[in-house]
């Protein structure tokens, strides 16, 4: 990085012109210095405010070194400036001005804004890095994301209406960050981790990167700790470990939202970070008081980046709701981290790339999409402390699971539950397809008798759906599949199981008590049954 004026030559100078003028008031010598001058003061070495340095490199690196010391006469009386009283306090708030003003500063201009993309000359600069166009303290914050021979490509952080060829940008930070604490608990944020509720940001935050590494691999801890939901299909049939990553995929509609704050309000985990991308604007203010509602917000934290934000917000919200989520895992935390929608994010990064000049390689989407998807998802999981576990919902609509952002996210994810919009069209919600539905850790998580429950409500849900079509056509005769025949006669008991009013949180060894009863009416042996690995 460049540095201009560095802190501590400003201080420096400062500090030594204050001495030697309060020395001076207080009648008394000034030390020599060791070349015999009874003052110096340091000069500065400083490079052209435009454009590259003296020595034809760029503006980076460390701080212009200070050159040789140039003797000042001494003055016998302290120096006074018209208009402001004589004094130590004075001079310093002179000073300062005058480092400031004097400070070398990079400045490159806007060549051209097509699209989305802000293509900037004149500034070195590397990607990730925070620009700001237009007039300093009022202008459009852009973060490059991409550098070609002396062209950084750009995306503004806010709207680029009115940015215009040759207008001013400056670099304004290394990268973007957020801040982080226990003090955003009942809080809505911005993309960026602004307030969005119209109250300030409370005292006593952290700033920390918007894009922190994963924990070390063999640091992480094993996901070995049930974690219940607080939804009897997901606790039993399909259970969720502390640490997990799990995909929610499904179409629009159907019921994802409602899921969400359903896991919002009854998960045992300690915080709960809703990071709630590409969502339509009203659809937001409903979730947050109809859903949610007071008792899941006060543990929760919300980061909201609607559809019509620029599309850097939109994938940066995913990076800040994660970041708030890890700030609270490595208090050693159980944190549930809730991604709506996975599919908008990747979809951000879509428009990035494309905009950029990526070539869009798997049905339209750049090779970009896919190297952030694992990076994002990765930063869930369990940390060498606490656990952050993550619930994605990743939209396949047209029944499309083999779409490319579906696909990678399921081999990226240690589970996937999936919503049918069959059952949300016959009212039965929370409309989860239990068959469709896998949970890679159940095994971990769950007693050998439970799995055991499991696989026999499993074996007659499986068997019931193959016969579906002659129950559907009249055709089936009672007694050809004594599993059918159960299945048929515990419907009603294995429906009440399975839907879920919204503002009903099932206590999980309840949940587990009645998949038990129900596993015994389905199969009247299902105590006698083995104990087999991998039930759900
Ligand atoms: N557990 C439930 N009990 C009763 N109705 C439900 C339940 N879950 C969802 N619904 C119904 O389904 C509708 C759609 O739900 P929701 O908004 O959660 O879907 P979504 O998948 O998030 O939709 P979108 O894709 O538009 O974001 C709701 O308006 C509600 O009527
Ligand atoms: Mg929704």
């Amino acid at each position: 990085m460049s540095a201009p004026a560095g802190p501590s030559v400003a201080t420096a100078v400062l500090d030594d012109a204050v001495r030697a003028d309060e020395q001076d008031r207080a009648g008394g010598e000034r030390p020599a210095t060791p070349l015999g001058h009874r003052w110096t003061a340091p000069v500065q070495r400083r490079p052209h405010q435009h454009g590259p340095a003296e020595d034809g490199g760029p503006l980076r690196g460390a701080a212009p070194a200070l050159t040789s010391p140039v003797p000042l006469p001494r003055t016998a009386t302290p120096v006074l400036v018209p208009g402001l009283p004589a004094g130590a306090g004075a001079l310093r708030d002179l000073l300062a001005d005058a480092v400031r003003a004097a400070a070398p500063r990079e400045l490159g201009s806007v060549r051209s804004v097509s699209g989305l993309a802000v293509d900037v000359v004149g500034l070195v600069a590397g990607v990730g890095e925070v620009l700001e166009i237009g007039p300093e303290g009022a202008g459009v914050r852009a973060e490059v994301v991409g550098v070609r021979a002396g062209v950084l490509a750009c995306m503004p952080l806010g709207t680029a209406d009115g940015l215009a060829a040759g207008d001013p940008v400056r670099r304004v930070a290394r990268r973007l960050t957020a801040r982080v604490g226990e003090g955003l608990l009942g809080r809505v944020l911005d993309g960026l981790g602004r307030p969005l509720d119209g109250r300030p940001l409370p005292a006593g935050l952290v700033e920390v990167p918007l894009d922190a590494p994963p924990p070390p691999a063999l640091d992480r801890r094993r996901v070995s700790e049930p974690l219940p939901l607080g939804v009897r299909a997901l606790d039993t049939l399909v259970p969720a470990g502390r640490g997990q990553r799990f995909g929610l995929f499904a179409g629009s509609g159907v019921g994802k939202s409602s899921l969400l704050s359903m896991v919002a309000r009854g998960t045992h985990a300690d915080v709960v970070v809703l990071a709630l991308v590409g969502e339509r604007g009203r659809e937001v203010r409903e979730f947050l008081e109809d859903d949610l509602g007071p008792e899941g917000l006060a543990r929760s934290v919300v980061v909201v980046a609607t559809s019509d934000e620029p599309p850097l917000v939109r994938l940066r919200a995913a990076a800040t709701a994660t970041a708030v989520a890890e700030h609270f895992r490595d208090q050693g935390l159980s944190v549930v981290l809730m991604m709506d929608s996975l599919t908008r994010v990747a979809t951000a990064q879509r428009e990035i790339g494309l905009s950029v000049g990526e070539p869009p390689a798997t049905r339209g989407f750049p090779p970009s999409v896919f190297a952030m998807l694992p990076r994002l998802l990765e930063r869930a999981g369990p940390g060498v402390v606490g656990s952050i576990t993550g619930i994605y919902t990743v939209l396949v609509d047209g029944d499309d699971h083999d779409e490319p952002v579906a696909d990678a996210a399921r081999s990226i994810l240690d589970g996937h539950v999936v919503l049918d919009r069959r059952l949300a069209t016959a009212g039965h919600f929370p409309s989860i397809d239990v068959l469709g539905s896998v949970s890679r850790v159940a095994t971990r998580v769950t007693t050998p008798q439970q799995r055991a429950d499991a696989t026999t409500v499993r074996r007659a849900l499986a068997a019931r759906r193959d016969a579906q079509d002659l129950v559907d056509v009249g055709a089936y005769v009672p007694g050809a599949d004594p599993l059918v025949d159960a299945a048929l006669a515990a419907a009603p008991s294995t429906r009440a199981f399975l839907t879920q009013a919204v503002d009903d949180v099932a206590d999980v060894a309840t949940s587990w008590a009645a998949l038990s009863g129900l596993a015994r009416m389905l199969d009247p042996d299902t105590t006698a049954a083995p104990a087999g690995p991998g039930a759900a």
